[in-house]
């Protein structure tokens, strides 16, 4: 059976998770989603126009999600919590709550294939179509993955 609460994470929240969201969700209708920035800086905004435009232009609309932070207490909401990249994953990590056993995992390698560990993040590259490519693949692997009863 698989559960459904699954939690994106990136630094600001306005570009690779509500991307991740948005792509995701349009997978599994049935996932209660949520995404995330381990820093503050964009709390309250909706996702980085670029971004929104480029996952419109793919019929994934980001326009109703807005960007808050990671807290501590999202370990105990969420089923799993996916990082977009390493140092996304160790901030997190840092805010565990003693004996939570949460999963938190890296999102890119359920784009099986590639190798990718990140996902570079589009804000500094400027390459959103590479950066929504990669995450609609480990978005349907990971849809795979839980459909295949992983959770
Ligand atoms: P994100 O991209 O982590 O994919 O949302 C960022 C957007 C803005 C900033 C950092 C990352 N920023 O520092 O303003």
């Amino acid at each position: 059976m698989m559960r459904k609460r699954i939690l994106f994470v990136c630094l600001g929240n306005i570009c690779r998770s509500p991307a991740a969201e948005g792509v995701f969700r349009g997978l599994v209708p049935e996932a209660e989603t949520d995404s995330a920035g381990t820093a503050r800086y964009h709390v309250g905004k909706p996702p980085y126009g670029p971004m929104q435009a480029a996952a419109r232009a793919r019929g994934v609309e980001l326009s109703d999600l807005r960007a808050r932070q990671f807290q501590s207490d999202d370990f105990l909401r969420f089923d799993l919590i996916l990082a977009m990249d390493s140092e996304n994953l160790a901030d997190i990590e840092a805010q565990r709550p003693r004996d939570n056993n949460t999963p938190v995992q890296l999102f890119a390698p359920f784009a099986a294939g590639d190798g990718d560990q990140d996902v570079p993040d589009p804000y500094y590259t400027r390459d959103f179509e590479g950066c929504l490519d990669l995450i609609e693949r480990a978005a349907s692997g990971l849809a795979s993955h839980l459909q295949g009863g992983a959770l």
